[in-house]
């Protein structure tokens, strides 16, 4: 018993000492790493052998791209004209004259990716930021309700909420260093220095930069969720997003675009609807092309315009035949057909109804002057808010994809209920104003 007990253990230390001999898969990698400075200039290597002490987990993942494989090196990316007021000096570190910028713009990644930064300009990612600049009831409720006014701290909601989701207009101070009311943020729509917009490090992280990881759903998930766009729920709550959970870690993630197509994988994820390349359809950064209604409005109407700042972005009709082509890749005619008109009903009975009614009700109580000042604490106006941002655009998006626990529990069901609520505070609020 003893014997054998000692030999089991002998043969775990051996093979320990075997695995501590031979070189992992990371160190096989590390050292192939070594090979990659023949394509490398003395300055690049120079970066890469000074940050691979200073900051190795940012060398690692460039190592791990594309772009490390292709050339492309941290010179490429950060390095900037000395006169930019975005430039920091590297001099010391350089031993020589020499600017760099910790900010990389989608102006940059749109020197060799012209098209998808052309495409992200046109998209409504585009306006994250940009929409909220001239909207005072919003500047109101982070500022002054949520950052209670004060002095030092009342921008830390802005800066911890908002700006990490919909992004910021980025200040650098007199080094070049981005400053820290602005700085670090994953946000969308960022607003760099050099006038660009956007961050297209939000789907595809740095230093990876990597497509397989845009395409799974998670790329998407720090920002799609929660009470007032639960999209990543949603999906997860689909059939589709079923089968993602069941056997996606199995699936062809990294196929080229416009190869990637059903077989590599078995259900869609945000990105095949949204954005990639399957059957004819080509892939697309303008996440805003393929979609008929506006989902996240008060009332949802068919977009229509080009305007990128206009909440009616892309052509309805147009974005509905692409989105059914991504189903008809997977699907019968006739189940897509189905599939859109029971969502389109369920659009249309909350525009219809809920909205309709809750909005005639508040129009009427704000002619007559029977809504609280501050909309914060006034009970009509608070789930009139709800009716619309939160239960009205859960109904919405989980009718649209697939979601029955959100089209109903989250969804219609909370929706009767502030309807019901609504229409007590509108009649109570007019006998008491004896009108
Ligand atoms: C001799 C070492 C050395 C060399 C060579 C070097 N760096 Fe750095 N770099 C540093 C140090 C140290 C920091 C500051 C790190 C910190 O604050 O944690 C830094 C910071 C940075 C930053 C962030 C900016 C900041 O100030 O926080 C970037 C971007 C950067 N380096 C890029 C580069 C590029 C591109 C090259 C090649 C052109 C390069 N570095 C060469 C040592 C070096
Ligand atoms: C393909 C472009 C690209 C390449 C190549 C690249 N970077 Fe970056 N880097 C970025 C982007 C984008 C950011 C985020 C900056 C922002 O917020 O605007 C960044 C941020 C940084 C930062 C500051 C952020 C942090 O997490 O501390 C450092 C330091 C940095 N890079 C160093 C390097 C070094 C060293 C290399 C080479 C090994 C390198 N980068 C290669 C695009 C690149
Ligand atoms: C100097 C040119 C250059 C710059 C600047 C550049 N890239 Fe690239 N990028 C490339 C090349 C080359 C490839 C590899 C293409 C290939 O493999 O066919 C690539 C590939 C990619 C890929 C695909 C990776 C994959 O897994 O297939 C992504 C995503 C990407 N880049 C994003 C970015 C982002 C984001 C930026 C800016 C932060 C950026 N690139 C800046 C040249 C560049
Ligand atoms: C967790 C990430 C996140 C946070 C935090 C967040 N948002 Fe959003 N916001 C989104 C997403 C995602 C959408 C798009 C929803 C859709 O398309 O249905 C959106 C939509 C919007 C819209 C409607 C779009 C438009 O063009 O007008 C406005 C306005 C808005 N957010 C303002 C804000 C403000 C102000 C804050 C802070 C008080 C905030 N958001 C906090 C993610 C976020
Ligand atoms: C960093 C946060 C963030 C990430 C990551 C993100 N989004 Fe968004 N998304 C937003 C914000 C903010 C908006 C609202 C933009 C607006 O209208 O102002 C939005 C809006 C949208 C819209 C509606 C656009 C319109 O015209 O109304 C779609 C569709 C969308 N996102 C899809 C995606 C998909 C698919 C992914 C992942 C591949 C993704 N998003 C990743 C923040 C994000
Ligand atoms: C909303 C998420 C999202 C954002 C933001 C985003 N990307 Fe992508 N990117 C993707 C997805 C998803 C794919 C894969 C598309 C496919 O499957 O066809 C991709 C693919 C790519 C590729 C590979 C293209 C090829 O032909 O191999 C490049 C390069 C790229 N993105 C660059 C960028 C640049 C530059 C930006 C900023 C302007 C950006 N991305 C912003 C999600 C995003
Ligand atoms: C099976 C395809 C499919 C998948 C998977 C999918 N969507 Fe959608 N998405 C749709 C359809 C269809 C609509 C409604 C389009 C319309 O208006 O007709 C939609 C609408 C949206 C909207 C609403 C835009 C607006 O007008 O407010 C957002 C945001 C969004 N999707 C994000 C996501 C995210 C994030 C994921 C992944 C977590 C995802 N979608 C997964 C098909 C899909
Ligand atoms: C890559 C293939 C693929 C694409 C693309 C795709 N689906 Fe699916 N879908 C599936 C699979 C597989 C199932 C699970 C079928 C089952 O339950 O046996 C499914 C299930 C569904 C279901 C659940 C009901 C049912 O029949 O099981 C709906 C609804 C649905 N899909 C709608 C859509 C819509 C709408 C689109 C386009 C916006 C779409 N799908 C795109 C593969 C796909």
């Amino acid at each position: 018993m003893l014997a054998k007990h000692l030999n089991i253990r002998s043969l775990i230390f051996f093979s320990i000492f075997i695995s501590w001999c031979i070189p992992t898969q990371a160190e096989q990698k590390a050292n192939a790493g070594l090979f990659m400075k023949r394509n490398l200039s003395a300055v690049e290597q120079k970066c890469i052998s000074c940050h691979e002490d200073i900051s190795p987990g940012i060398v690692a993942d460039w190592k791990n791209s594309r772009h490390s494989h292709s050339g492309v090196s941290c010179l490429d990316c950060h390095q900037v004209d000395s006169g930019a007021d975005w430039a920091i000096d590297h001099n010391e570190q350089m031993g020589e004259p020499f600017s760099i910028s910790t900010l990389v713009s989608p102006k940059v990644c749109g020197r060799c990716h012209a098209n998808e930064k052309d495409e992200f300009d046109r998209s409504g990612h585009f306006r994250s930021y940009r929409q909220i600049i001239p909207k005072d009831s919003l500047h109101a409720l982070v500022n002054k309700h949520e950052g209670r006014n004060h002095p030092e701290f009342g921008g830390a909601p802005n800066e911890t909420g908002c700006m990490q989701c919909h992004g910021t207009k980025i200040e650098v101070d007199e080094n070049g260093h981005p400053t820290v009311e602005t700085w670090p943020n994953m946000g969308m729509g960022n607003i760099y220095p050099d006038g660009s917009t956007g961050n297209c490090g939000a789907c595809h992280t740095r230093h990876k930069f990597d497509i397989a990881e845009s395409r799974k759903p998670e790329a998407c998930a720090n920002c799609h969720l929660g009470p007032d766009h639960p999209d990543i729920e949603v999906y997860e709550n689909s059939k589709h997003g079923l089968i993602y959970h069941m056997e996606g870690h199995e699936w062809k993630w990294d196929s080229p675009t416009d190869a990637w197509e059903p077989g590599d994988y078995r259900a869609p994820t945000c990105a095949t609807c949204h954005m990639s390349g399957i059957g004819p359809l080509a892939s697309t950064h303008n996440i805003t092309r393929r979609l008929y209604w506006n989902l996240w409005a008060k009332s949802s109407g068919v977009r229509n315009s080009d305007d990128v700042l206009s909440p009616l972005l892309g052509d309805g009709p147009k974005g509905r035949e692409e989105m059914k082509t991504v189903c008809h890749q997977c699907h019968s005619t006739k189940h897509t057909e189905g599939f859109f008109a029971q969502g389109d009903k369920a659009v249309r009975l909350y525009n219809e109804v809920y909205y309709k009614e809750a909005k005639a009700m508040y129009d009427e109580l704000k002619e007559k002057g029977l809504l609280g000042d501050n909309p914060w604490i006034d009970e009509f106006q608070k789930t009139f808010y709800y009716l619309w941002h939160h239960q009205g655009r859960r109904a919405r998006h989980g009718a649209m994809m697939g979601a029955p626990d959100y089209a109903h529990w989250h969804g219609f069901f909370e929706l009767q209920q502030d309807l019901y609520k609504l229409e007590e505070i509108y009649k109570e609020r007019l006998k008491k104003a004896g009108k």
